[in-house]
């Protein structure tokens, strides 16, 4: 009796919790939505999010969406519908979320595009990110120096992986890196042996790891049984480990030597920061999602305090100039993780193995 009398008790405390949304605390709630859980980065953006809303009195309803566009869907949708007064959106496919933007445009919710600009759709407020195009730049001239393509004599062998097609970022990473080393290639300073050049034969959808190893793989397998591989321009650093696995085939366990190619990322995953300790991954780009996160509360604030919000750019979805912040991302390198990344609290030295 007395259990069905507190269950009964719970069961009308949770339905009231439901209906009212946060309205008992007088905080309003900041809806998060990110792709997925299973990349390092996705977990550490959400984290800082969560607290630094908290911490500017916010509550924050944080969902993953383990990177189906239709779980990120509906799960929008409830946040709309559970009474959150802004949503924060990093989206797993740039345009598939247009039907609940339109429902938040409709009861006047803020949309801020984190990190992925929301394509194809009026009805995105602002967009906070990095400058992706100058993370693919920094890549592509760190590959035209190591192999110092103005000067030696090549050529030099190298091949590319690039980021799921569904992202909005993955092309501008691309094309940042291939615009710099574009005219060696043309020159055949640079060959790129596979023949796999263009965006859509070198992307990897999900920004898999396991889909990366095995495409390295093959493209190892058919076209360096007698070549050494100088560089692999990888766009981030989960794609880098599924290379570097890949690599470590061909280079360690076959035994065949040759020189170790120039790996490039992009995010200084523990994963990866490990693997250029281990000379395994030349470089990375770090984008410190603390930064990124602070930037975004400052424009929900900005924005429900009716101040003018502060942006250093404009993007195009397709349907209009998006006022976008971009952060500054940042080279990283073995010789730089120490500062980098250790003195400003990002990684313990322990974190790194170190
Ligand atoms: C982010 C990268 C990340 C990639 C895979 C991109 O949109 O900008 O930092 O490596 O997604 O999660």
């Amino acid at each position: 009796m007395l259990k069905k009398i507190l269950g009964t008790i719970l069961c009308a405390t949770m339905a009231f919790v439901a209906f009212t949304g946060c309205a008992g605390s007088g905080k309003k709630k900041v809806g998060v939505s990110m792709p997925t859980k299973d990349l390092q980065r996705w977990n550490q953006d959400g984290d800082y999010m969560k607290q630094k809303f908290e911490a500017a009195g916010f509550e924050v309803d944080l969902q993953y969406a383990g990177n189906k566009a239709d779980t990120q869907l509906s799960q929008v949708e409830n946040m709309i519908n559970s009474g959150c007064k802004v949503l924060v959106i990093a989206a797993i496919e740039s345009s598939s979320l247009g039907t609940a933007l339109d429902k938040a445009a409709a009861k006047k919710i803020p949309v801020i595009a984190y990190d992925r600009l929301l394509m194809d759709n009026e009805n995105v407020s602002y967009y906070a990110t990095f400058d992706n195009y100058k993370v693919g730049q920094i890549q592509g001239n760190f590959v035209k120096e190591k192999l110092d393509l103005d000067n030696a004599a090549g050529p030099f062998n190298i091949e590319f992986t690039a980021g799921d097609p569904g992202d909005n970022n993955a092309g501008f990473f691309f094309n940042g890196a291939y615009d710099v080393l574009k005219p060696y290639i043309d020159s055949g300073k640079l060959v790129v042996v596979s023949g796999q050049k263009d965006f859509a034969s070198v992307a990897t959808p999900e920004w898999s790891t396991a889909t990366a190893q095995s495409r390295a793989e093959n493209i190892i397998g058919s076209n360096y049984a007698d070549k050494n591989i100088d560089a692999w321009l990888c766009s981030n650093d989960s794609t880098a480990q599924g290379v570097v696995n890949a690599l470590d085939a061909r280079y360690n366990s076959e035994g065949r030597g040759g020189q170790w190619p120039v790996v490039t990322g992009q995010d200084c995953d523990i994963v990866s920061v490990k693997n250029m300790i281990a000379g395994k991954q030349t470089m990375s780009v770090f984008k410190d999602t603390r930064t990124l996160a602070e930037r975004t509360v400052t424009m929900v604030n900005q924005i429900l305090n009716n101040q003018t919000v502060e942006t250093n750019n404009t993007y195009n979805n397709n349907k209009k100039e998006v006022p976008s912040y971009l952060c500054d991302p940042v080279f990283a390198d073995k010789d730089s993780i120490q500062k980098i990344l250790i003195d400003s609290g990002y990684y313990k030295a322990s974190d790194l193995g170190m």
